[in-house]
């Protein structure tokens, strides 16, 4: 079966607490077990960059649910794609927090060679959204190997 990816970016709302963020990735990753959803989650103090993949009909279910969510805003899809396999089959959603210099935090639970795989897919249609996108995550992962 083929797997849908979408990749979105957010802003978090002002005031955003550490709690909140908790309850994001505790409902996150207890409902995309349900449905085998998965993917990643970045979170830089400011911005989101989500990547949810699975059955389309589950994704897009998801992702709309998460657009009408009041905790973040200015939510715009930045790829969305068709695959023949997942690119991170092992979390419900994995999570990284950066620091303000784009640094990973400890924590995170994400695979780094598989962001770099989404990083190289962004660039290969360019807009310059993605190529902002595209030069975060490469950046972000190259501090950390
Ligand atoms: C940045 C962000 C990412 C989210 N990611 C997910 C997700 O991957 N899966 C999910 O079910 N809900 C996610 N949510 C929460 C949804 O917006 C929504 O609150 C939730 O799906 C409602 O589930 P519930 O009815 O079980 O509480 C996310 C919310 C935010 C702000």
């Amino acid at each position: 079966m083929s797997i849908f990816q979408l990749l979105y970016t957010s802003k978090a709302q002002q005031g955003l607490a550490k709690s909140d963020l908790d309850a994001i990735l505790r409902t996150a990753q207890h409902n995309n077990a349900k449905t085998d959803v998965t993917g990643f989650l970045i979170f830089d103090g400011a911005h989101f960059i989500q990547l949810l993949e699975g059955q389309r009909s589950h994704v897009e279910t998801v992702y709309r649910l998460i657009e009408s969510d009041r905790r973040h805003y200015s939510v715009e899809p930045l790829l969305q794609d068709v695959k023949p396999a997942r690119s991170l089959s092992n979390w419900a959603m994995a999570y990284t927090r950066l620091d303000r210099e784009g640094r990973r935090q400890s924590g995170g639970s994400m695979d780094m060679s598989n962001a770099r795989e989404i990083a190289s897919l962004l660039k290969q249609n360019a807009t310059p959204m993605r190529l902002i996108i595209s030069d975060f995550l490469t950046s972000a992962f190259a501090k950390n190997t």
